[in-house]
């Protein structure tokens, strides 16, 4: 099977690509290597081999030459911006990438007859929503442009599947990721990422000499925001699990992606600290603008509609291989 990855030099995405590869796909993978590595997935090719294209998908033509070229059966789409805050201070710069990049490659999808496609969405999508586990039909109301720019995506994937049958999706609404390859060839290479347990784990390495949480006047346990923290390698699988569910035959669907159980920020710098035995500073700073307080995952819906099981639902377990990796990278 042949598949376009989208930003497969990315964090989330090089875990798949290594999936897909593990599982004999035929893979395609365009990013313009603005957040990506090619060296980290260059070591992919010892599995497989498969094409890198340095591409930004504003680049429309070249984009539509590569449809020409390859028969893709699926498309899976990972390129985007990915920073809340940032997305509150330029938000154009979010709805250009994530809105209007991700509709110009739906276009060449519908009008080359790709008619499977699986999205990363994001928890970003429901907002600020009332308390405990979400499930996918919870409102849709985004508080910050990031979340607002995949929502308008998901939107025209809805609208394409409404008129045209062939076309399928699945949307994969991601809530936080965390944790490098077990096998120690892929993690988040990208330094400036910020991602939680990724800063906790540079400051055990001493590659930041502290580390800050944002606001701790939270209506939550204790006063820090709380998140669903999912192992990359299981969401990862997610996505193949993703694609099997389309090659059934399946109808078009929305899973959210997660473990089920929220941590606040308090509790994984607590973990951090335990697991490495390394004690580090934190300070306390204010609230990051769009930052909700509470997002934890219901994931029964792709439990149970899917073959999705996951292997590596443990706090410990994740930051042990993010840190591993951290050790690695230095
Ligand atoms: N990391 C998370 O916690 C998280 C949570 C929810 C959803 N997501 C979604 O998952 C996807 C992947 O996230 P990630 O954490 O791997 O981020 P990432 O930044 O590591 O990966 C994104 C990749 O896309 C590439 N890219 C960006 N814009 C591009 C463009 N215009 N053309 C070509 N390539 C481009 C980047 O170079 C990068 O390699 C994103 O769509 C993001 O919105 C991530």
């Amino acid at each position: 099977m042949k598949i376009l990855v989208t930003g497969g030099a990315g964090y989330i995405g090089s875990h798949v690509v290594k999936q897909l590869l593990e599982k004999g796909c035929e893979v395609v993978v365009i990013d313009n290597l603005s957040k990506g590595s090619f060296k980290a997935i260059e070591s992919l090719k010892g599995i497989k081999k498969f094409e890198f294209i340095n591409l930004d998908l504003e680049e429309i033509t070249k984009l539509e030459e590569l449809f020409k070229k390859h028969k893709f059966e699926a498309i899976i789409h990972f390129a985007a911006f990915i920073e809340v805050f940032e997305s509150t201070q330029n938000p154009l710069k979010y709805y250009l990438n994530n809105t209007t990049n991700t509709l110009n490659l739906i276009t060449l999808s519908a009008k080359y007859g790709v008619n499977k496609f699986i999205f990363s969405s994001t928890a970003a999508v429901y907002g600020e929503p009332d308390s405990g586990e979400i499930k996918e039909d919870s409102l849709l109301n985004p508080i910050n442009p990031y979340g607002r720019s995949k929502m308008m995506s998901e939107w025209f994937l809805r609208d394409l599947a409404s008129s045209d049958e062939e076309f399928k999706f699945v949307i994969l609404r991601y809530f936080n990721v965390a944790g490098a390859s077990m096998d120690g060839l892929l993690g988040q290479n990208y330094p400036n990422a910020t991602h939680l347990v990724k800063i906790a784990t540079q400051t055990i390495t001493k590659k930041r000499d502290k580390m800050s949480i944002f606001g701790d006047d939270y209506p939550t346990k204790d006063g820090t925001c709380i998140r669903d923290y999912i192992h990359v390698e299981d969401l990862a699988s997610a996505h193949l699990s993703a694609l099997e569910y389309l090659n059934s035959g399946a109808k078009s669907e929305i899973f959210n992606v997660g473990y089920g159980k929220g941590f606040s920020v308090k509790e994984v710098i607590e973990k951090a600290k335990e697991v490495s035995g390394v004690d580090f500073k934190v300070e306390i700073s204010d609230r990051r603008e769009g930052d909700p307080a509470c997002l934890v995952a219901n994931s029964t819906k792709l439990r149970n509609l899917t073959n999705w099981t996951p292997k590596y639902d443990d706090l410990g377990l994740i930051i042990k291989s993010a840190l591993k990796w951290e050790e690695k990278i230095k």
